[in-house]
């Protein structure tokens, strides 16, 4: 990962973290429900950067409440997100048969069993937000939910990979690219940041409103990437297929504005999130270093 020291150091924190926090809330193995707690182990555990989670520490911190109090928001978060990458590797999304350095939950498991674990980990990244008694306040508590539900949902992530199916072998428009984006990933990023923030207890609608900005044009940032990645680097760099959006048909940055403008037009997004971030009365520097990774990470 390329980021800075400060940053680096916090970020080995936070993944050490929510692992161990992840560990325990997922299901152990078994007998009787065959592969699914290992299915959702496999692909849960011991890989990811953990970048969502980073962001709802980071934000968490920025408003000066303690590492605790972020961890189950943290968690929810990078549940969703690993259903969000088992289903996408599906033969009936991207077919991709290699994720996070070992093969896709559906080749490791079968497919119903990686649809299953899909599900199960969506249903349990709920179940921990709602099941944590006095440590957020029951008003905050179903806010943290709907937040999450909606990124997930139809107009967020889920909404973002049917758009992402319909657009795929067709020549797209960037307007069209960049709202598909929005939703897939960007939506999962700005609950992260909004999750960072409810964790936090904060209520200052000014403090809520800057974040969300950062939050919106850092997701951007970070599809766009994606795509340029995916066409750039190696699969063993990357922990994934490389030209899996090429093989697919996918209009994505790299086909429509190429790897220079599309790496331009990244950078100018994380400006505008770093931007949002200004005359802001707390302390961003971590915020900032996580804004400057998303273009200069290498996978
Ligand atoms: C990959 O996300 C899927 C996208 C939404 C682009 P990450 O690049 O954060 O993947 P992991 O969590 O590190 O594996
Ligand atoms: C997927 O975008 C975003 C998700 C909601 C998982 P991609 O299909 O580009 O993600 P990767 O490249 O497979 O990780
Ligand atoms: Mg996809
Ligand atoms: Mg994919
Ligand atoms: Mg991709």
């Amino acid at each position: 990962m390329a980021e800075s020291a400060g940053l680096a150091e916090s970020w080995s924190h936070w993944l050490k973290r929510v692992d161990h926090c992840l560990e325990n809330f997922l299901p152990k193995k078994l007998s009787d429900q065959a592969a699914l707690p290992e299915a959702m182990r496999y692909v849960t555990l011991g890989s990811g950067k953990r970048f969502r989670a980073a962001l709802v520490y980071a934000t968490g911190h920025s408003l000066g409440a303690p590492t605790g109090q972020m961890d189950i928001a943290a968690c929810s978060v990078e549940l969703i997100h690993a259903f969000s990458l088992i289903h996408d590797d599906l033969p009936a999304m991207d077919d991709d048969d290699f994720r996070r350095g070992k093969a896709s939950c559906h080749v490791a498991f079968g497919e119903a069993t990686a649809i299953l674990a899909g599900d199960a980990l969506q249903s349990l990244a709920f179940e921990i937000l709602a099941d944590q008694q006095g440590m957020y306040t029951p008003e905050k508590q179903l806010l943290m939910v709907k937040i999450l539900a909606q990124a997930t949902g139809a107009i967020g992530m889920a909404g973002g990979q049917a758009l992402d199916l319909s657009i795929t072998g067709s020549e797209s428009s960037l307007e069209t690219v960049e709202k598909m984006h929005k939703m897939k990933t960007g939506a999962l990023i700005v609950a992260a940041v909004n999750l960072g923030v409810l964790a936090a207890g904060s209520t200052d609608a000014r403090l809520l409103a800057s974040l969300e900005c950062y939050g919106k044009s850092l997701g951007l940032a970070f599809q766009i990437t994606d795509d340029i990645l995916d066409g750039t680097t190696d699969a063993l760099t990357l922990g994934k297929m490389r030209d899996s959006d090429k093989r697919n048909h996918k209009p994505t940055y790299l086909t429509i504005l190429g790897e220079k403008q599309g790496k331009a037009l990244a950078r100018h997004h994380v400006g505008l999130a770093k931007q949002a971030l200004k005359d802001l009365y707390i302390d961003t520097t971590t915020l900032e270093a996580l804004a400057d990774f998303v273009t200069n990470r290498q996978h």
